[in-house]
């Protein structure tokens, strides 16, 4: 057995959080030979409800789970933490500008950021899921100056399943045989879900597909808007698929991506593919002994280009934004 791993989550008491703390600490996350040491981390009036998850996670008797800590202080939630899960989130409310947004949630990942500066292990790896993610991430490491950017990420793991998922079902091929996917840009409906250098048992898949009408009308809008998808018909936003894809990613980061493949990960730009460095931006990636690199030299075809700047520019936008309200 490894030594307990030190793992928050914010916005535990939240419906991510109900889908995500069981597989935490049923081993999920890590692995089955790693013990983890809970903290969640939620507002004042939340507490009590987190308190509720607790003891059913009490109840569960997970062998792996070594403890729990509730609290609403940053500070105690991320002294020694490994493993960040940034999950809480201000979510738009009726007649909210954009502006609003990201300065509410301003008010939470700079608070955050500087705590993990504070009082973070050493190997401390973030994922940011509360959303407008990739630009909160930017937040939360803008303010961790002593935390190498490169552990700061934003969850794009959601919008690679689906696009695994949809690949599948056009193709008729078991998910399994899907690899090479990339998601482009910021989570949101800007992304660019790319199946140019995707693979279907090994074979191209733009080219297996042979379709570019379903490609640009059909597989893009259906991955890039399937979070309003899930909401229109959920009456609330994805959960359990959020969590999965936080495990999916966490996991991987960890163990290493799986040989032959790579995934896509919210994570700094150094400049690669003409994406300005230091914006936090999916990119293509593989995990080598615990760190995401970015995957070199796929060829950038004119139509990728385009849908790659548009996505960028709405994530200038939004760091522009956060730095005119002096966030970063
Ligand atoms: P939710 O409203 O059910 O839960 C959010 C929780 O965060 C609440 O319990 C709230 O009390 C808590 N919270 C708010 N401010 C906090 C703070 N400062 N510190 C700690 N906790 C705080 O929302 P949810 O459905 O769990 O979704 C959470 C976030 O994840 C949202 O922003 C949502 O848009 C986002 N999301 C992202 C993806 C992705 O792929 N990146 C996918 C789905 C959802
Ligand atoms: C998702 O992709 O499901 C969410 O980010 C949607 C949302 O706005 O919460």
């Amino acid at each position: 057995m490894n030594s307990p791993v030190n793992v928050t989550v914010t916005g535990a008491a939240g419906q991510i959080g109900y889908a995500l703390l069981f597989r935490i600490a049923s081993g999920q996350l890590l692995g089955p030979d790693t013990p983890v040491s809970l903290r969640l981390l939620e507002i004042t009036p939340a507490l009590k409800a987190a308190e509720g998850t607790a003891m059913e996670l009490d109840d569960c008797a997970f062998p792996l789970l070594s403890g729990i800590e509730i609290t609403d202080d940053a500070k105690k939630a991320f002294d020694g933490v490994n493993i960040a899960l940034l999950v809480g989130a201000r979510p738009r409310t009726a007649g909210m500008e954009r502006a609003d947004l990201l300065s509410a949630n301003g008010g939470i990942f700079k608070p955050q950021g500087e705590a993990i500066n504070a009082g973070a292990a050493s190997d401390v790896r973030v994922l940011v899921v509360g959303n407008p993610a990739n630009t909160n991430a930017l937040i939360a490491a803008s303010h961790a100056p002593d935390v190498p950017t490169e552990r700061f990420t934003a969850m794009m793991r959601l919008d690679h399943n689906r696009a695994i998922s949809q690949l599948a079902a056009k193709t008729g091929a078991p998910v399994s045989d899907i690899s090479k996917v990339t998601i482009w840009g910021n989570h949101s409906a800007s992304q660019f879900p790319d199946i140019l250098h995707a693979e279907v048992a090994g074979k191209n898949a733009a080219q297996t597909v042979n379709d570019q009408a379903w490609y640009e009308n059909d597989f893009i809008p259906t991955v890039a808007k399937r979070g309003a998808a899930i909401i229109e018909a959920r009456g609330a936003s994805s959960a359990a698929s959020a969590a999965n894809a936080a495990i999916d990613h966490v996991y991987d980061w960890v163990n290493g991506t799986a040989e032959g493949d790579w995934t896509s990960v919210g994570m700094v730009s150094d400049g690669s593919y003409g994406i300005p460095a230091g914006l936090i931006t999916g990119l293509p990636a593989r995990s080598v002994n615990g760190s995401w690199e970015i995957v070199q030299g796929l060829e950038i075809d004119e139509f990728s280009r385009g849908r790659i700047d548009a996505s960028v520019a709405e994530l200038v936008g939004e760091r522009d934004a956060v730095k005119e309200l002096g966030l970063i």
